[in-house]
Formats: C-alpha cells, structure tokens, sequence
C-alpha cells in the first residue's frame, strides 16, 4: 500500500513518503489461498491413506467405517477453517500493526521536519532583525510589516487564488527580509539626516540587490523553497512602483510579484509613522493621505483599497506595537535579558552535573 503525507510547517510544505507494503494485499490473498490449498491437499492425501488403513488393516464393518469416515472429515474441516481463520486473523493483524508504524514513523518525519522549519525560520528572522537594528533601533519595525502585510493579504485573499492560509504565513515571515541587503550599505549613507545626493542615493538603492543576492546565495544552498523564493521577490522588489517608476528594475503593475507590492505599502506605512534618527515621524491622517494620493501611481490601487478598508487597524497596529527610540533604548533592559538568558545556562549545565 502506498501512502503519502503532506507535513506543513509554518511556509514551507514538505511530503513524506510512507514505508512501502512488504506484503502487498494481493500477495497476502494468494499466501492465504495457497496455504489453504495445501492445507487441502495433505489432508485430502492423509484422509486417503487412513481410510484405507482401516478399512484394510482393521476390517471395520462398512457402517461404522462410513460413520467414522464422515466424523474425521468434519474434524477436517473444521481444522481446515480454523488455519483459515487464524491465518486471515494473523496477516490483518501484522497489516494493522504495519499501518500503525507507518503513521508512527509519518508523524515522527512531520514533527522533525516542523522543529527543523522552526528553527530555520528563527534563524532567518533573527538575521533579518540584525539588518533592521541598523536603522529601527529594535527591530518593532519588522513586526508591524508582518502584522499589516497580514491585514492587507487577508482582504485581498478572496481576489486571488495564490492566497491561501500558507502564502499569508509566507508573506508575514517574507516580509521581514525586504531591507536585508541595507547590512551592505554604509552607515553615514543609511543613517544620514539630510538629503541623499545622487550617488548616495544609487548606493542606497543597492539594498534591494544586495538583498536579493544574500537569499539566493541560502537557496543556492538549500534548495528551491517557496519561502526563500518569495524573500527574494520581496527584498529585490519592494521599492518597484506601480507605474514603472521605481527600482532597481523599474518593473511595473502585475510584472511586480503580489507579495512585493504588499509590502511595498506596509514597509513605507510603517517607516513614515515611524521616527528614525534621521527624521520625524508622520501621523497615521498625514500618511494615510499620502496614500490615497499614490494609488496607481507609487501603489497598486487593489493594495490601497485594501489598506483603506483597514485603515483603523493598521492605526492600532502601529499604536500597540511601538518601538523605543534609540535614546530610550536601555543598556540595563539589554543587561537584564542577558543575564536572565546565562543564569538560565548555568542553571542547566548546574542540573547536568548534578
Ligand atoms: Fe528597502
Ligand atoms: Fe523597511
């Protein structure tokens, strides 16, 4: 019997393939059956050799040998329905336990290869979070992208047969690698308060590059995969406009991947409600505004209209999930957490030893 089974963890779908029948249905009908037809054969032949064993040997009267005869084809019978029944027992007994340890192997493979997908995706999103404290401070900023990408691709979901329950999960955790590339980008040019000049300002836009080229240099190593393959679209497109005028390629409408033009919105949403060293934050009206204007021309207009059904979320979003400013970041929070974490250690490596 062939099996198969789908284990779906976080983004990434992986199948599992079931052990293989040793004992096939159909070679277990014919082991039962031959076994039954020699059964019948011996019995069949020692029946034979008895019945003429005493009728000759013993010279019974022929009644009695008749009445004998017909009670030892009875036994027969029924030992020969009983093999039958104890063999049919046994093979679906050995089918049922075999079942069972495919499961038990399935689910173990799926388990494994969830903690694995877990682990992988922490990594990435840690990555991702040491790119973004170069210029957020804490990192919040990657969080309130998942959170609104999420708001945005929940809405557009009946429109778009891509979107699904796994491609949001995708696009949330995607998300956080759109400015993975700014750790290629010089810190007087990211951090700078004023204006960019011109060759900055192509320095800059590298991000998406660098970004992109970071991915792929992980998929190159593990692999197609449908959520390194989405970061990449992500981390390369994001800064494309609708209209053809961003970059790095300057693509426009539907040329742009689905996940990139979401993030496109929530990543500029977020970072002009944001305050950076470099400037001010803006007010959920103002930006709000902002992107009412840019629809069809910065933005896909489907994308603003999802975000203006949501426009009251995406304000308490941003209100409940607000980051410390790099002046109130406190050395002691970041002493006290590290700390927490190597008593935690030595706790374990005490436990160990004793
Ligand atoms: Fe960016
Ligand atoms: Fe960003």
């Amino acid at each position: 019997m062939r099996g198969s089974r789908r284990a779906d963890a976080s983004c990434v779908t992986i199948q599992t393939k079931k052990l293989e029948w040793q004992f096939r249905p159909r070679d277990r009908k014919s082991f039962v059956l031959g076994v039954l037809i020699f059964q019948a054969a011996i019995l069949v032949a020692a029946e034979f050799l008895v019945d003429t064993w005493l009728r000759h040997e013993l010279t019974l009267a022929p009644a009695v040998a008749d009445r004998v005869f017909v009670f030892r084809i009875s036994i027969a019978f029924c030992v020969f329905l009983m093999t039958g029944v104890i063999l049919f027992l046994a093979s679906k007994r050995y089918k049922d336990t075999l079942e069972q340890a495919n499961d038990e192997l399935a689910c173990e493979i799926t388990r494994q290869v969830s903690s694995g997908l877990s682990k992988r995706n922490a990594l990435i999103f840690g990555l991702a979070k040491l790119a973004d404290y170069r210029d957020t401070d804490t990192g919040a900023h990657l969080e309130r992208i998942g959170l609104y990408a999420r708001v945005i691709a929940d809405t557009m979901r009946p429109n778009h047969e891509e979107i699904d329950a796994k491609w949001i999960d995708r696009l949330v955790l995607a998300s956080s690698l759109h400015d993975i590339g700014k750790v290629g980008i010089p810190d007087s040019i990211l951090l700078k308060p004023g204006r960019l000049t011109d060759e900055e300002r192509a320095t800059m836009q590298k991000h998406t590059l660098i970004g992109a080229d970071t991915l792929l240099a992980i998929r190159a190593k593990l692999g197609p995969d449908e959520f390194i393959d989405m970061g990449v679209e992500i981390a390369l497109q994001h800064h494309e406009k609708w209209d053809g005028t961003g970059y790095p390629f300057g693509i426009e409408r539907n040329e742009i991947s689905l996940a990139a033009r979401i993030v496109a919105l929530a990543d500029f949403y977020d970072a002009v409600t944001s305050k950076r060293v470099y400037k001010d934050a803006m007010s959920h009206e103002q930006v709000r505004n902002m992107i009412c204007d840019l629809r069809g021309t910065h933005f896909d207009p489907e994308v603003v209209d999802a975000f203006m059904e949501n426009e009251r979320e995406f304000n308490t979003i941003r209100a409940h999930n607000q980051e410390q400013d790099v002046n109130s970041l406190k050395i002691m929070d970041l002493e006290y957490v590290a700390r927490q974490f190597i008593d935690e250690q030595t706790q374990i490596r005490y436990e160990a030893a004793a």
